[in-house]
């Protein structure tokens, strides 16, 4: 069947079996390979995306359900060549050894501070829950969390 959304600010349409994930469908389809294949039961979060603003397990979802939603995954997060400030916050602050669950953290801290700028560290354990690391980069995930937000809204003040 055909599947029309939109992709990082882009409208795709892509032909694909209507019973297959919506991981599936990104990874294997549409080349976005920054949305990681961890458990595929909901329980990693590395698979993680925003669907209409709100962070979702990808591996959760079919294909399908994507029709005429605006979808955003780590490739959609920097803007003219420029990273977003939680993928430069990640980098100053050594939040990831391996980096297989990063891009689902990232995904998931950007709905968190673009609902809440300037979190708690429990608000920011709270919303991160879903995702895991293997690693154990917690400690450095959640300074970067907090450096992101303080520098998001650096942003924003300076934009007026
Ligand atoms: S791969 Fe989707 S939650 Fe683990
Ligand atoms: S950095 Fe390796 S799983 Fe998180």
């Amino acid at each position: 069947m055909r599947i029309r959304f939109t992709l990082n600010g882009r409208r795709v349409e892509v032909d694909a079996p209507p019973h297959i994930t919506l991981l599936e469908l990104l990874r294997n389809y549409l080349r976005t390979t920054g949305v990681k294949r961890g458990c595929e039961t909901g329980e990693c979060g590395a698979c993680t995306i925003l669907m209409d603003g709100k962070p979702v397990n990808s591996c959760l979802i079919l294909a399908p359900m994507a029709e005429g939603a605006e979808i955003v995954t780590v490739e959609g997060l920097a803007e003219d060549g420029r990273l977003h400030p939680i993928q430069e916050a990640f980098i100053e602050e050594n939040a990831l050894q391996c980096g297989y669950c990063t891009p689902g953290f990232l995904i998931t801290a950007k709905a968190l501070l673009d609902r809440v700028p300037e979190p708690s560290v429990e608000l920011i354990k709270d919303a991160l829950t879903g995702n895991i690391c293997r690693c154990g980069a917690y400690r450095m995930i959640i300074s970067a969390v907090l450096r992101a937000s303080e520098k998001m809204r650096t942003t924003s003040a300076s934009q007026g």
